[in-house]
């Protein structure tokens, strides 16, 4: 195959109870029956709260097997809980082998490899990255299989938490070290996709659009496919508003486009949370 088109969608935090993140998942539904990539991506926080609700989990597996192409999938950190980082306090809802398991169970993996176009891609569950998990250690083992049997061809990476903010060097700080992924894992990912060629990192979790290029390495933010976090919850960093992210792979090149499915509205997180608030 000389060519390879990915769509990523992202944090689409799918629940039955919640009809108008549904409604977002539908457009986006509709656009990729038009488009029909050859692969969806989702790249966390599949559903609303997986760990208290697996309901959630199956509904999304659900809405997604509904689509015409093949999906895979990452968890997040609303899928399978949260990760611990080298600052600040422990997360309230700390990623567990029990949940990671039931996402398993659910959408069939939570880590995986491929080729096509000339391309290896790599999908890794950034979640259980800091926390000692047996499955931490399962996770980094394939990984250094998978970086070599990569065997010099052009590397993307799929994860939920962005690598970094702006360098790897970035320092954490109690506010906003979960939003990537958590040092002392970053600064060993660093060191071993520094031997590699890794050409691009594409990732969710912030619920905003982003896209920059540090070194050799174009790092995407996919925005979330169901709801955006108004200003005064979270700063601006980027773009904030619902849409997805569409790829096409060929040897050694690939083309990045963000898109909006015709009719996704951009839902706001407090709007959501209290329908009847005026503020
Ligand atoms: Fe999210
Ligand atoms: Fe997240």
């Amino acid at each position: 195959m000389s060519e390879f088109r990915l769509t990523q969608i992202s944090d689409t935090h799918l629940a039955r109870r919640l009809p108008v993140l549904t409604e977002n998942f539908h457009r986006v539904s509709e656009h990729i029956s038009t488009t029909r990539p050859d692969l969806v991506v989702n790249s966390g926080d599949v559903g609303w709260d997986g760990p208290t609700s697996r309901a959630d989990l199956e509904y999304a597996r659900e809405l997604h097997a509904a689509l015409p192409v093949n999906c895979r999938y990452l968890p997040g950190n609303h899928d399978i809980g949260d990760n611990p980082t080298a600052v600040g306090a422990p997360p309230t809802q700390p990623a567990t082998e029990k949940d990671r398991d039931a996402f398993v169970a659910v959408f069939g993996e939570d880590r995986w490899s491929f080729e096509a176009a000339g391309w290896h891609f790599i999908g890794l569950n950034s979640l259980i990255m800091n926390t000692g998990l047996p499955s931490e250690i399962e996770q980094m083992d394939w990984l250094t299989t998978q970086l070599s049997d990569a065997k010099g061809k052009p590397v993307a990476l799929f994860l939920h938490k962005p690598l970094f903010l702006n360098t790897p060097s970035d320092p954490e700080t109690p506010g906003t070290a979960i939003r990537f992924v958590p040092q002392p894992v970053r600064g060993h990912l660093v060191e071993i996709f520094g031997k590699i060629d890794l050409r691009l990192i594409a990732s969710g979790h912030v619920h905003q659009r982003r896209d920059f290029t540090y070194g050799y390495t174009r790092h995407v933010w996919s925005p979330s496919a169901g709801f955006v976090i108004p200003d005064k919850m979270q700063e601006v960093i980027g773009i904030k508003e619902t849409g997805l992210v569409e790829y096409r792979f060929a040897p050694d090149s690939v083309e990045v486009r963000h898109v909006r499915a015709p009719g996704q509205a951009n839902v706001w997180l407090d709007e959501l949370l209290h329908p009847n608030s005026k503020d």
